[in-house]
């Protein structure tokens, strides 16, 4: 940390505060303005989008240029290299694992991998079409009854556990809100398979039928999973965190991420984007949907392109197009309709100055959309997907927040109501 110092002044006085600056290793200087309370000053950041709510040694974007790190490792590298597990020990531990520790990393996983029995009995006050994140909430908060006895969170042992349990746990629980949806009995996990290999077979394989797993397909889900490993202090994160921050036990912190994931304007946008092909309907339609997603005056947008962050390329959809290419080929429906107008309408995009000019790139929801959905998975499951994938990233952060001092999370407001007046009289 340096002794660099911004210095606020104020209008209309000669007073000025000091404010200690901080470099981090990569990423822009920070301000630290936590003396300003004590003078009677908040800072006013609505969104907290200029607010670096933490210090974190686990993931680094640059939005400018497409530039996503998990401990320092390209996200591109790691999906080329890497698998899910490894990445999630990776973002556990700092370093990636040597051959015994991915290993044993590996056998904890499959350990945990099923769930109590008196778990299935939650499923029953589900109705059949209740959505599968409604149930997720749910059935991930009520692990926190199984595991009272090591949820310890000031012990690192106990955290250790809470991490793995979840890892392993969430793609049986993920598949059961599936079976539950569909009326099929719950598969059981395969503890042969590898984790990906094994939430395709707790999906698609039911106990009179074990349908062959295709590695392609494997692969598939094995780096949609990692690419969603972890994307900083994004808003599930951040609530995780917010949730830790109190004391809360792990599964009810990962179950207050899941909520957070399941609005539209974060982990849902894959399904839009499914449901915008839908409402397009067929490529004759395109130029017009195009010519309303460039129009001020109407609010429809090209769901799956832009993004908040990356303002040149999201490093991940370039891995997920790859990877999308080669399940549509797979799976021989390069010809579907579907999968055409999709087709059409990112090249359309890509070659318009409207989206050209404002950096609007396809982002990583709409080929995981596209590619979930050639795997005929429901688009109610891929916020759940999501959910799976994000799992040791929240748990990372939650950890990384529980391994050295905190406080609780407590923002602050600029409060524009009613001043202090009296009751009136009856
Ligand atoms: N279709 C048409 N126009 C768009 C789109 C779009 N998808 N996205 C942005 N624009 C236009 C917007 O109208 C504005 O135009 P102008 O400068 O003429 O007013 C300009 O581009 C900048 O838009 P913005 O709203 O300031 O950009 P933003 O950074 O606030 O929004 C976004 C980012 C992701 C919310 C937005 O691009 C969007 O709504 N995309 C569609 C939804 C989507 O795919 N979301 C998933 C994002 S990835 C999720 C994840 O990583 O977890």
């Amino acid at each position: 940390m340096s002794e660099k110092k911004a210095r606020l002044s104020f209008e209309g006085s000669d007073k000025t505060i000091e404010l200690p600056m901080y470099q981090g290793t990569l990423g822009p200087e920070v301000v630290d303005v936590r003396g300003l309370t004590a003078k009677g000053l908040f800072t006013f950041d609505p969104g907290f989008v200029s607010t670096a709510s933490c210090e974190s040694a686990i993931t680094y974007i640059d939005g400018a240029e497409g530039t996503l790190l998990h401990r320092g490792y390209p996200i591109d590298q790691l999906a080329e290299h890497s698998n899910f597990l490894e990445t999630c020990y990776l973002l556990l531990n700092g370093e990636l694992p040597d051959k015994k520790q991915n290993q044993d990393f590996k056998e904890s996983i499959r350990y945990h991998t099923m769930v109590h029995e008196q778990l299935y009995n939650f499923f029953n006050g589900f109705p059949r079409d209740a959505h599968p994140m409604a149930i997720m909430v749910g059935v991930v908060g009520a692990l926190s009854a199984f595991y009272h006895d090591t949820i310890d969170i000031d012990d690192p042992e106990h955290r250790r556990l809470a991490a793995h349990r979840l890892i392993a746990k969430l793609p049986t629980i993920a598949d059961m809100t599936y079976k539950h949806s569909i009326g099929q009995p719950f598969m059981y996990p395969r503890n042969d398979l590898s984790y990906s290999e094994n939430f395709l077979h707790m999906m698609f394989s039911t106990p009179c039928e074990e349908p062959n797993i295709s590695p392609t397909l494997a692969k598939a889900m094995d780096v949609i999973f990692l690419l969603h490993a972890d994307h900083e202090q994004n808003a599930s994160t951040s609530t995780v965190r917010l949730a830790g921050s109190t004391g809360a036990n792990p599964y009810a912190c990962i179950s207050s991420g899941i909520s957070a994931l399941w609005g539209p304007a974060h982990g849902g946008a894959n399904e839009a984007v499914l449901s915008m092909l839908g409402e397009i309907g067929d490529e004759t339609q395109i130029e017009k949907y195009i010519a309303k997603a460039k129009d001020k005056d109407d609010p429809f947008r090209l769901m799956g392109f832009g993004h908040r962050v990356y303002k040149n390329f999201d490093p991940r959809s370039r891995v997920m197009r790859k990877i999308c290419d080669e399940v549509l080929a797979e799976l021989g429906v390069e010809d579907d309709p579907l999968f055409r107008m999709a087709r059409k309408l990112e090249k359309i995009a890509l070659e318009d100055d409207y989206f050209i000019e404002r950096k609007l790139y396809p982002n990583v929801d709409f080929y995981s959309g596209i590619i979930l959905k050639a795997m005929g998975i429901p688009t109610s499951m891929f916020t759940v997907i999501f959910a799976v994938g994000r799992t040791p990233g929240w748990i990372s952060h939650w950890n990384e927040m529980l391994s050295s001092p905190m406080k609780i999370g407590r923002p602050r407001q600029l409060y524009t109501g009613a001043k202090q007046r009296d009751y009136p009289a009856k």
